[in-house]
This record gives structure tokens, C-alpha cells and sequence, in this order.
């Protein structure tokens, strides 16, 4: 336990979104959630009052940590909307880019002779830049990036898009990184900044990434 961010309060985003096609097929994607949820516990135990944005994951809420579950794109964006103000929001869900353009009522049945369909997506909301243009932008907006080349580039792209303040970068695709792995390695950028953290357990990082956090906002409070 710390007192880094006492009387902070941060929200944090975690896990996949799950996009419905009917009501028993979705498409989603392999976030496992853990560096999420790892984050949030790192918050509380800095302690931080943390609201935690939860898609379709089984794990235990880490102690202190106020959980919202949601299941969509647009129900994250809805949930971590309205958990704001904050001084911190870390988005590291890995939602959604598309969703399909009409969810049916009903599960959708094959057809005798019908080979292909076709799905239609639709874009989601970025919930990241909308956080970042909001009126109550938290002070440190931080985005996750996984990316399996050009780490950096692609990272500090991702901070002049979404307009936001740090981006942890994932390399995903290699072992004892990214999505299932329980070890991560971390690229954090922001403007004038870079540190790499890792490989090390989830849990070690998200302290050390917790640690940042709280060094930046204290410089611009
Ligand atoms: N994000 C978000 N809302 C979306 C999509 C992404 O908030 N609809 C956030 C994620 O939580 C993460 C960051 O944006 O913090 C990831 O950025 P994104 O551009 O989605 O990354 P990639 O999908 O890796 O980008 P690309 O498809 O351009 O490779």
C-alpha cells in the first residue's frame, strides 16, 4: 500500500468488448483483461478511489475497486462517460474498432443452398479520444496500443491522434507478451518521454506504470 494517489480518483477500462450478431453469436476478441485489472488494483492499493470498466471477463474485482461490467462498445463508452470526473483514466480494454449495423432478435438460421453471407460493420466509438475531448478530460489520459511492428512509431502516432497523454505500447504476437501471456512488456510514450518496462508479471508493471502516473500528474496539478 502507498498513498501515490490518495484522493485521486481514476477510472480504468479492461478486457474485451463482446459485439453482438444475434442473441448467441458476438464477435470479440482474445483481451484477457488482466493488465487492466492489474492496473486497477495498483490504483487502490496508491490509494486511489478506482471505478473499474469491465467487459465480459472472469475475474475477481481486485479489494477497493468499484466495478461496472458492460459488454459492448457503446455501453464501455456509456459506463466510463459517466464514472467521469477523474483525474486519471486508463483505457486498457481493447474494444471493438466494429460492430454489426443491426443486431438480429433472433439467431439467425442457415438457409439450404445459401453459401456465403455477409455481415455489415459499423465503426464504434473511439471511447478513448472521447475522453480525451471531453470537458471533464481527466489531467492524464493514458491509451494502450498493441502492435506487433514499428512499437514506437505507431505509438506516438496513437498520442497525436487521440490527443491523449502517455500511450503504453504491447508488443503482441511475441511470447511472454500481450494478450494471454501473464507477463508483459511495456513501451510507455508520451510528448518529450519513452521508458520501457518489462518483461515482468502484470502485476510488477501495472505498479510501475501506477508509479508514472503519479509522478506526472503531481507535475501538473
Ligand atoms: N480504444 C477505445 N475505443 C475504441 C478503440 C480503441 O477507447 N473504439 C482505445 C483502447 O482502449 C486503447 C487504444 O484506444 O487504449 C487503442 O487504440 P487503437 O487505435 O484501437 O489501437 P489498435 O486497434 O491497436 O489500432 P489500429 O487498429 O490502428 O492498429
Amino acid at each position: 500500500m502507498s498513498t501515490l494517489l490518495a484522493g485521486r480518483r481514476v477510472v480504468v477500462s479492461a478486457g474485451p468488448t463482446f459485439e453482438d450478431i444475434d442473441p448467441v453469436r458476438f464477435i470479440g476478441n482474445r483481451s484477457s483483461g488482466r493488465m487492466g485489472f492489474a492496473v486497477a488494483a495498483a490504483a487502490a492499493a496508491a490509494g486511489a478511489e478506482v471505478v473499474l470498466v469491465a467487459g465480459p471477463v472472469h475475474l475477481e474485482t481486485p479489494a477497493g475497486v468499484e466495478r461496472v461490467d458492460i459488454r459492448s462498445a457503446a455501453q464501455l463508452r456509456d459506463a466510463v462517460l459517466a464514472a467521469l470526473p477523474a483525474d486519471v483514466y486508463v483505457g486498457a480494454a481493447a474494444v471493438a474498432d466494429w460492430t454489426p449495423r443491426d443486431t438480429a432478435g433472433h439467431k439467425l438460421k442457415k438457409q439450404p443452398g445459401v453459401e456465403r453471407m455477409t455481415l455489415e460493420l459499423v465503426r464504434t466509438p473511439d471511447v478513448l479520444a472521447a475522453v480525451a475531448a471531453h470537458r471533464l478530460r481527466p489531467r492524464l489520459v493514458v491509451g494502450f496500443a498493441a502492435e506487433t511492428e514499428d512499437l514506437v512509431a505507431n505509438a506516438r502516432a496513437k498520442l497525436a491522434a487521440k490527443r491523449v497523454d502517455l500511450v503504453a505500447a504491447n508488443r503482441v504476437g511475441v511470447p511472454g507478451s500481450g494478450f494471454e501471456a501473464e507477463t508483459n512488456a511495456l513501451t510507455v510514450v508520451g510528448e518529450g518521454f519513452e521508458r520501457a518496462l518489462g518483461p515482468a508479471p502484470k502485476a510488477a508493471l501495472a505498479d510501475t506504470l501506477i508509479e508514472l502516473i503519479a509522478e506526472r500528474i503531481a507535475g501538473r496539478s
